[in-house]
């Protein structure tokens, strides 16, 4: 992996990383049927070609693979090795490499992209024009490229805070999760995690911050016409069950 995009301290995404056993006990296969299957589905009704194979951008630890390998053959992307290693241990039938988006360019070419649940990384429109353009040189002459978009500023949740609690045979997890957009003209917001981990009656204390890209939905669509695909943005209520209030689908073809 390159250096060219620096992840400043602030950055260093604990809960991908040191931190990636609080991830598998917040974030769960189950947690992630309904995603899933709602991406399978917009993949087969805006698809024209017959859909065999799907690169996916931020794959994380492999939930959604989890669910779409019963339909599809995955190749999943992600910058975090341990998100990766957990996501070959559910999915070991499933391809996955170590790369940044940004930057990542393979040879093979796909029936369809997806990024589903990290382009909200996208810190600036170069980041964002880069991804797509890369996306697209991925792709198959009339190959789809599916995003899902987390954050819309009109509709940011501002100071949100959410907090759960889960546990298994060896900790006791409480997980705070806080959105805050400091510059109101800005770009970007932080998503502030702070994880109490109980283990063997001690408290772990650990704070996470990760910095976020904010922008309106002319932005992204631009962005994604500029590197060259046909654009629907798609403003869907079942979607914003789903994540959130605000969030929306972008659906490119590749021209
Ligand atoms: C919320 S998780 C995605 C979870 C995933 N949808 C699943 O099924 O488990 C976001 C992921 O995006 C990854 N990510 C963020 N920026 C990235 C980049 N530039 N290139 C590749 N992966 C990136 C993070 O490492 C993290 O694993």
């Amino acid at each position: 992996m390159t250096k060219k995009y620096h992840i400043g301290q602030k950055e260093e995404r604990h809960l991908y990383n040191t931190c990636q056993w609080a991830w598998e006990m917040i974030g769960t296969v189950e947690d992630y049927r309904q995603l899933s299957d709602y991406v399978i589905d917009r993949i087969k009704e805006h698809q024209s070609l017959q859909t065999h194979s799907v690169l996916h951008l931020g794959c994380g630890s492999g939930c959604m693979d989890f669910h779409m390998k019963k339909h599809v053959a995955i190749t999943g992307v992600d910058l975090s090795e341990n998100m990766l290693r957990s996501a070959a241990k559910k999915n070991p039938e499933c391809e996955y490499i170590l790369g940044d988006m940004r930057e990542l360019c393979i040879d093979n070419r796909f029936d369809a992209v997806i990024i589903p649940e990290s382009i909200d990384y996208m810190r600036t429109e170069e980041e964002i024009v880069n991804v797509f353009t890369n996306a697209k040189n991925m792709l198959k002459q009339d190959g789809l490229l599916l995003v899902v978009v987390g954050y819309d500023p009109e509709f940011f949740p501002q100071n949100r805070t959410t907090v759960d609690q889960v546990d298994d045979k060896h900790t006791e997890l409480t997980f705070i999760e806080n959105n805050y957009a400091p510059d109101p003209d800005g770009n970007y917001f932080e998503a502030t995690f702070v994880f109490l981990a109980r283990q063997a009656g001690r408290l772990k204390t650990i704070i996470d911050i990760h910095t976020l890209g904010l922008f309106d939905r002319e932005t992204w669509a631009g962005q994604m016409k500029k590197a060259g695909f046909d654009v629907r943005l798609i403003q869907d209520p079942g979607l914003e069950a789903i994540e959130q209030k605000g969030s929306f689908l972008l659906v490119g073809k590749n021209l």
